[in-house]
């Protein structure tokens, strides 16, 4: 039945807390699906513990490892390489281990680019303007794909903007950041916005600052994906946006993980999406 009936693989992802995490979901799915003879298990890691539970990890001949909440930018001090991806977000989401080494990586990027070509097959980057609100990590992630693709515009809107201030002395002075109380800053020129703050996520305020004057038939991306129809989503679609969540993201980003790990191409499938989908709605 298994490829490779003997050796057995592990795999997992890190947190903490850790219950919430969709990753085991998505692994699973295509370590079954490609046949692959792996466990893929949550680990709770609380923050004290990380460098010494890495330590094992590795020691435990690990195939790969996710990072989520709180340990994405300190992991970074306990690995011996760092990709360019997680050098530009200052955070990683997935780890290798290669040649006794520990390698993080962040393919948020991928999975952004990913989820927004599937969505909007069309999406001309030299002709969009967008608006990203939030400068977190994943703001990083989503504003370094629209520069890298020659964005027409970007601007950057956050409540703290010393930190959007910073991602444009980072990434491209091309970068132009706005102020919290300056919202909604001319929306009628804007043709996509992406949602990259917490507002909506499943316990957590709601994004409730209205988008009256954006374009209609512009696009809304939201990086939340719990709830699946997020308020950032309703408050576009009022505006007749066109409105997509971070489910497609997250399978993205889990994706190249995956493929890196086990040197197999998985497949993104709406079996796989349902089964997300139904994870959340119950
Ligand atoms: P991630 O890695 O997912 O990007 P993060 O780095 O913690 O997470 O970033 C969270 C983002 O949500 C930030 O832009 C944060 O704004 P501040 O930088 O001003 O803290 C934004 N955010 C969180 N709660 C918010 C709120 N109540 N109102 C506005 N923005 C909020």
């Amino acid at each position: 039945m298994y490829k490779d009936k003997l050796e057995l693989k592990i795999a997992g992802v890190i947190g903490d807390p850790i219950n919430h995490t969709r990753s085991p979901l998505i692994h699973q799915y295509w370590i079954n699906k490609n046949q692959i003879n792996c466990f893929y298990i949550p680990i709770r890691v609380r923050s004290f513990e990380l460098e010494k539970k890495l330590f094992y990890i590795k020691e435990l001949n690990f195939s790969g490892l996710n990072v989520t909440i709180p340990h994405k930018e300190n992991i970074l001090n306990f690995v011996d390489e760092i990709k360019d991806s997680a050098k530009v977000i200052g955070a990683a989401n997935t780890i290798y281990f290669k040649n006794g080494k520990i390698i993080a990586d962040n393919t948020d990027t991928y999975g952004f680019y990913q989820s927004l070509i599937k969505n909007f097959p069309n999406y001309n980057f030299k002709k969009e303007k967008v608006l990203v609100i939030g400068a977190g990590g994943a703001s990083r992630a989503v504003t370094s794909v629209f520069l890298k693709q020659n964005i027409q515009e970007i601007r950057i809107i956050n409540r703290n903007i010393d930190k959007a201030m910073k991602i444009k002395n980072d990434l491209s002075s091309k970068i132009k950041i706005y102020n919290w109380s300056e919202f909604p800053i001319s929306l009628n020129e804007i043709t996509t916005i992406v949602n990259t703050t917490s507002l909506g996520n499943l316990g957590s305020e709601h994004f409730n600052l209205s988008l009256k004057g954006v374009k209609k038939g512009g696009i809304a991306i939201d990086l939340i994906y719990n709830p699946l129809k997020t308020s950032f989503m309703k408050q576009a679609e009022k505006e007749n946006m066109r409105a997509i969540n971070g489910l497609d993201m997250l399978i993205y980003q889990a994706k190249s993980g995956f493929q890196n790990w086990f040197k197999n191409k998985p497949t993104y499938t709406n079996e796989l999406r349902k089964i997300i989908e139904d994870s959340i709605k119950s």
